[in-house]
């Protein structure tokens, strides 16, 4: 459940994260047929006439590439300069530019957007008020509003080895549905939830990655001594960072208000 340890991920953009983010997340577009994700099934479920879908966080458009393959019109709104280079790639190899228009924005956005479906995979966790960030898609949505979130935490390691760096400060951690699902409850948003199993997270296979991204999480880049203690670390315990991990997420779909 909630508490007050600071959130990590709440700057996505401070780190090679982004990098990493893109290619975990291409990986899962390449090898999974992402048509068959219950995330996609459940957009297509609402679409209504004139399939308009806005994909809050975009990323490398897995799904918005989808979706439009289908004939939506997509708004797909991207913050990160770094991630809308990949998205807009993807835009120009499958020629999908009369249908999608890249929203340079964070949500909830400055400028007023309608569509029929409002989808947010994997991305209320970096919003500071994740009741904030669902309000603001029941003003976009006339149909639905879709939100996937994590169900088990991404990357336990960092806050297993937190105490090794930080004795005294406390780790920061991802909020989950744990922590999301009652803030959206106690805000009167009743959803229907459905638990899936969804892996889209980078790939610690390689020894050399790992130090790099936990020595960013750990904010320890500079501390030559911390680094070596680090890299120990990972060579002793590969099994904890390198064995698979429950990968649960859920899908919260509701309709807004007006249309309830
Ligand atoms: C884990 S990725 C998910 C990408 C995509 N939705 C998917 O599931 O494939 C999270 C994305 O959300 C973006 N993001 C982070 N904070 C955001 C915000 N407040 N509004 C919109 N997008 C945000 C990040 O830049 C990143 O591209």
């Amino acid at each position: 459940m909630a508490d007050d340890r600071p959130l990590w991920g709440a700057n996505p953009a401070s780190d090679g994260a982004i990098k990493m983010m893109a290619e975990g997340l291409q990986r899962s577009s390449q090898e999974h047929d992402v048509t068959k994700s219950p995330i996609f099934q459940e957009v297509v479920k609402h679409l209504g006439d004139q399939r308009t879908v806005l994909d809050i966080g975009a990323g490398v458009g897995r799904f918005t590439k989808p979706l439009a393959k289908i004939g939506c019109t997509i708004a797909a709104l991207e913050p990160s300069s770094e991630m809308r280079g990949y998205l807009e790639a993807m835009i120009q190899e499958n020629h999908l530019e009369s249908r999608v228009t890249v929203v340079p924005d964070s949500w909830p956005a400055a400028h007023p957007v309608r569509v029929e479906v409002a989808l947010a995979a994997f991305v209320i966790h970096f919003a500071p008020d994740p009741v904030a960030f669902a309000r603001a898609m029941e003003e976009a949505a006339t149909t639905r509003c879709i939100l996937a979130v994590h169900v088990d935490p991404m990357m336990q390691f960092v806050q297993d080895i937190w105490p090794y760096f930080h004795p005294d400060q406390a780790p920061p951690r991802m909020a989950v549905f744990a922590d999301i699902y009652p803030k959206l409850l106690a805000a009167n948003i009743v959803a229907n939830v459905e638990i899936i199993q969804e892996s889209h997270g980078p790939r610690f296979r390689d020894k050399a990655s790992v130090l790099t991204m936990l020595a960013s999480r750990l904010d320890i880049t500079e501390d030559a001594e911390a680094m070596a203690r680090l890299n120990k670390l990972i060579q002793e315990r590969q099994e904890d960072w390198g064995s698979p991990q429950p990968r649960r997420a859920a899908i919260i779909s509701w309709a807004p208000p007006l249309n309830a």
